[in-house]
């Protein structure tokens, strides 16, 4: 059985803040123990964007893994690792760029978008234009299932299925596939060989979509089958051709509740964030200052908690009976805001205190996570290998 696979990465932005934890990170952690999971620093896409400010991105990208760490995400578990550290991922984008139209580039979403938001920046590079398809090869190189990302990202992975679609289409035809694949039908035995024919017919004539399924959960089950056949009998099943890269899909990550200190989304460039490994004091400071109902300008005025910010903060942060009391007691000035936001800080230190746990021998020797780095590395290029063999073969540029 060939579990799904997992594959995620974030650009490096530095510190992280509760923003991302709510977010992203909350749900990476839990997806670590469910499947395996590979979780990159997009090192490559912050240069695309930033190409001239270089110097930043390597402290970025510490201080972001020592938040990925301290957030629980956990290298026993999951494969951490750089995007440039693993270089097969620019020969797979260069490959891809051969057969990549430049119309489908210039029509995902996010290229006029962004070109249109960072109006300071000239993006009119071959590499901004080329964004999507590094994070197409990203995916693709890992045969990556499930692509856990955010609304904004769905049109890359909706992008990079179509690439894999064209790309098994133009090179996915080996020399005798038919043969090859009634060859290996047959060493299925003949009670699968012959469901299998029955639900490839049903799929191939009738579009039954449950039919695909069950043919693939009779692959995953067929434990004799070579890693070659079973790609045979995928493709077979949707046409004539072998699949040699595999469709992704996105897995929804639900928008972050976590709104900023003012209300606004939790964002570094509004400057109303409260970190990941932020000391107690200037948390303390950061809540007793948070913006509140407007309307609440003397303690006695009553307030809405629906028009306060920190209203959101007790929806993650407080159970039923304090959420009862803010209610009761903002909107008859029962209670002063100071009070109110008590809990809140409680509630956000206390997420904090795992994290610091986690982070300090990290923070107090870098080389550590220098070697879960090395390491995920390693384990990540050994699988970018693997597909990039059958790559330069389906391609014709296998020189062994
Ligand atoms: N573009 C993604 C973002 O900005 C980061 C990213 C790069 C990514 N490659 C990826 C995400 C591959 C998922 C899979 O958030
Ligand atoms: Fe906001 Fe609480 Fe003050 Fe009401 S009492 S305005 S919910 S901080």
């Amino acid at each position: 059985m060939f579990a799904e696979k997992v594959l995620s990465g974030m650009r490096p932005t530095g510190r992280l803040h509760l923003g991302h934890y709510h977010g992203v990170l909350v749900n990476w952690v839990k997806l670590q123990h469910e499947y395996p999971c590979l979780f990159f620093v997009a090192d490559w896409h912050a240069l695309t964007t930033a190409y001239d400010e270089p110097g930043t991105i390597t402290q970025n990208t510490w201080d972001m893994v020592v938040d990925w760490l301290a957030a629980g995400v956990d290298p026993a578990q999951a494969t951490i690792f750089i995007q440039s550290r693993v270089p097969e991922h620019a020969e797979l984008h260069l490959l891809l760029s051969m057969m990549t139209p430049l119309g489908w580039l210039e029509r995902v979403p996010t290229y006029k978008d962004q070109q249109e938001k960072l109006t300071h920046k000239d993006l009119t590079t071959y590499g901004f234009l080329g964004y999507p398809l590094l994070q197409a090869a990203d995916i693709l190189i890992y045969r990556a299932d499930k692509v856990p990302v955010g609304e904004d990202q769905v049109p890359h992975v909706e992008f990079t299925r179509e690439i894999a679609r064209r790309f098994n289409h133009l090179y996915g035809r080996e020399p005798g596939f038919e043969e090859k694949a009634k060859e290996a039908i047959k060493k299925l035995g003949n009670k699968r060989a012959k469901l299998y024919e029955e639900l490839r017919n049903r799929f191939q004539e009738r579009g039954e979509e449950d039919a695909l399924e069950q043919a693939h959960a009779i692959l995953d089950e067929a434990q004799s089958l070579s890693h070659g056949d079973r790609e045979r009998l995928f493709g077979y099943l949707a046409g004539s051709s072998k699949i040699i890269l595999a469709e992704p899909g996105a897995l929804l990550t639900l928008a972050s509740r976590m709104p900023g200190l003012d209300g606004q989304k939790m964002s570094k460039s509004y400057g109303n964030t409260i970190t990941l490994r932020e000391d107690e004091e200037s948390i303390r400071k950061k809540v007793r200052t948070m913006q509140t109902d407007p309307a609440r300008v003397r303690r006695t005025d009553p307030g809405d908690p629906e028009k306060c910010p920190v209203w959101q903060f007790h929806l993650i942060y407080s159970n039923d009976e304090v959420r009862a009391w803010v209610q009761e007691g903002c909107r008859s000035a029962g209670i002063g805001c100071l009070d109110c936001k008590q809990p809140v800080i409680e509630g956000v230190l206390k997420e904090q205190v795992p994290m610091h746990e986690r982070a300090r021998a990290y923070e107090e020797d870098p080389q550590l996570v220098k070697n879960i780095i090395a390491d995920g590395c390693e384990k990540a290029r050994k699988l970018a290998q693997e597909t990039m063999r059958d790559v330069r073969e389906a391609i014709g540029l296998d020189y062994s």
